[in-house]
């Protein structure tokens, strides 16, 4: 059988700071009702102290990752970040985390596609193990979105939260791992989703900080249209692809933004609630950081052999869907 890359342990890590729809409510004006009715978030977790950056839920998801596994840091031969909340905007956030936790054989980069972010850099991953130049990629989701995220805007302080995801992908041929991807863009649709200034094109003045365009802007509903059917679409085209009916998926992993999105995708998929992964509720939108720290949650449950689909769509617009089969 063919080389693939299988996801062979899964960590995570999650701020201790909650902050509730209730407190939300005593910031701007909103209710509880509104944010659970809307989006299915209660609750959602806050990266708090000074200098504090993603590269610190990072650096701790995959110490766990390498205890779990029983790997030295030194046998990682490659580590990718998916953020769009790295530390700095240079270096990568990847170089900061190998340093961290002593990962000194390795390189590795970061990957911005926004809330597609994590499937993105596990089909990059993907592409190093299955051309068998690499043994162990680690894979990491996270944000700090609280970072970007302006507190007295009713429309996204609700959403978003901070978190991180890691795996371990390693060769196998027992034919379970990644088995198949589609992955998309459409930079037309950037404007409904984005960061104003801080990059090149628009550098941050004080006039910029003024206007409060170092936060994120949505335009909510634009995206959540293009989210129900381009989630909806990749996701049904996986399964199309490779002959799969609804009974023959165990899981659908989908990118946590909206708990209405969620519920269309499993629809048109004719999946029932029961085979859908959700933290929602107690992370809201962790953008890089919702599928993988999803997967870690649900692993108990999981087993060798389960075909999986996971599914997400972000700003720039990114989005993607990737089958693969568990492995352990
Ligand atoms: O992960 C990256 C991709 N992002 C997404 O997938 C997000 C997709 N979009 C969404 O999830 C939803 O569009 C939101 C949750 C952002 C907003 O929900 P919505 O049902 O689309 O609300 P809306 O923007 O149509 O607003 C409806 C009303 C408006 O009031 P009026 O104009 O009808 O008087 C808003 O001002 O709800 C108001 N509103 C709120 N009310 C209470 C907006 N935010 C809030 C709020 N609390 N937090």
């Amino acid at each position: 059988m063919a080389i693939t890359a299988a996801i062979t342990a899964v960590e995570g890590y999650l701020p201790d700071f909650v902050l509730t729809n209730e407190e939300l409510a005593k910031m701007v004006d909103t209710t509880d009702e509104w944010i659970t009715s809307r989006t299915g978030i209660k609750e959602r977790r806050i990266l708090k102290g000074k200098d504090q950056g993603s590269s610190v839920m990072a650096t701790e998801a995959v110490k766990r990752l390498c205890e779990k596994r029983k790997i030295d840091p030194l046998e990682i031969d490659m580590l990718i970040v998916a953020t769009v909340t790295g530390d700095y905007i240079f270096p990568a956030t990847a170089n900061i985390v190998c340093d961290k936790v002593g990962a000194k054989n390795a390189w590795g980069y970061d990957i911005n596609a926004a809330c597609s972010g994590f499937i993105f850099a596990l089909v990059t991953g993907a592409q190093f193990i299955q051309g068998g130049r690499h043994k162990k990629v680690v894979v990491v989701g996270v944000d700090k979105m609280s970072s970007i995220i302006n507190y007295q805007d009713r429309t996204t302080c609700i959403i978003f939260g901070d978190g991180c995801g890691a795996v371990l992908l390693e060769p196998t041929e027992d034919g379970s791992g990644i088995i198949d991807y589609v992955c998309r863009v459409d930079g037309s649709g950037r404007k409904h989703l984005y960061q104003k200034s801080g990059g090149s094109a628009n550098p941050p003045t004080n006039d910029s900080v003024d206007k409060q365009e170092h936060f994120v802007y949505q335009e909510g509903q634009q995206v959540f249209k293009f989210a129900v059917r381009e989630m909806a679409d990749v996701s049904v085209e996986m399964m199309k692809r490779n002959n799969l009916g609804a009974d023959d998926v165990a899981w659908l992993v989908p990118h946590q933004a909206n708990k209405r999105i969620i519920n269309a995708v499993a629809d048109r998929m004719e999946l029932p609630e029961s085979k859908i992964m959700l933290n929602i509720h107690k992370y809201g939108n962790t953008t890089a950081g919702t599928l993988p720290l999803c997967l870690w949650e649900y692993e108990k449950q999981l087993k060798k052999g389960d075909n999986i689909i996971l599914s997400a769509f972000g700003g720039g617009f990114t989005w993607g869907a990737v089958y693969l089969k568990w492995a352990y």
